[in-house]
């Protein structure tokens, strides 16, 4: 499913890594609790409730990324969404072509798990480790990491729709700032 996605020019430049090896899986959890670790030092914005209390929907999901930080070695399966491409100082468009030639394929992957029975959560904290990852994965440098899926079957069946700021008040007609009511 997930090769069913668009690429740019139909270069197809995503790679998919797919990591069972219980040990490497554990080697990327410890990048990713290190990873988090200094982000989360670093989040200081109170949306977070790191300076003060947090919403009921932030604390959520707070618990849900902590969650998995003291979880991810368990999870059976890691698959890295990678693209066959170097993003680092290229100009817009090649980040866009790139980012957008392997995203697509990533979420594609994701609903197609979802309507298996396959829980999947988009993480991109263990990027700052990117190298380390790399180096215990052996990815060439050619090579750039962009999405890093655990998957596991999920229990329970009480998903529901998330609750969104709605489009239209993120939605600008014709003009910056002119939204459809006329405001
Ligand atoms: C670009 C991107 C990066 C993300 N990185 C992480 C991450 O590193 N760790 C994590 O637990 N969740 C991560 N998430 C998941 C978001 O935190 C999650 O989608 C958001 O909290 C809303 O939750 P929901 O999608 O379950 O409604 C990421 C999502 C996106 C789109």
């Amino acid at each position: 499913m997930a090769v069913q996605s668009p690429s740019a020019t139909n270069t197809q430049k995503w790679r998919f890594m797919v990591i069972r090896d219980a040990d490497k899986r554990a080697d990327i959890a410890g990048l990713y609790k290190q990873a988090f670790e200094s982000y989360w030092e670093q989040a200081d914005d109170t949306t977070y409730g790191t300076t003060g209390p947090a919403s009921t929907e932030a604390q959520r999901m707070i618990d849900s990324a902590v969650y998995l930080v003291d979880h991810l070695h368990e999870v059976p399966v890691h698959v890295l969404f990678c693209v066959e491409d170097q993003v680092r100082d290229v100009p817009l468009f090649d980040q866009a072509t790139a980012y957008g030639s392997i995203l697509p394929a990533a979420w594609s992957f994701m609903l197609a798990a979802r309507a298996r029975g396959l829980g999947c959560c988009w993480t991109t904290v263990h990027l700052t480790h990117a190298d380390e990852a790399a180096k215990l994965l052996n990815i060439p440098d050619t090579v750039t990491q962009c999405v890093l899926l655990p998957v596991a079957y999920y229990t329970g069946t009480d998903f529901k729709a998330a609750r969104r700021i709605p489009a239209t008040q993120l939605t600008h007609w014709d003009t910056w700032g002119q939204k459809r009511d006329g405001s």
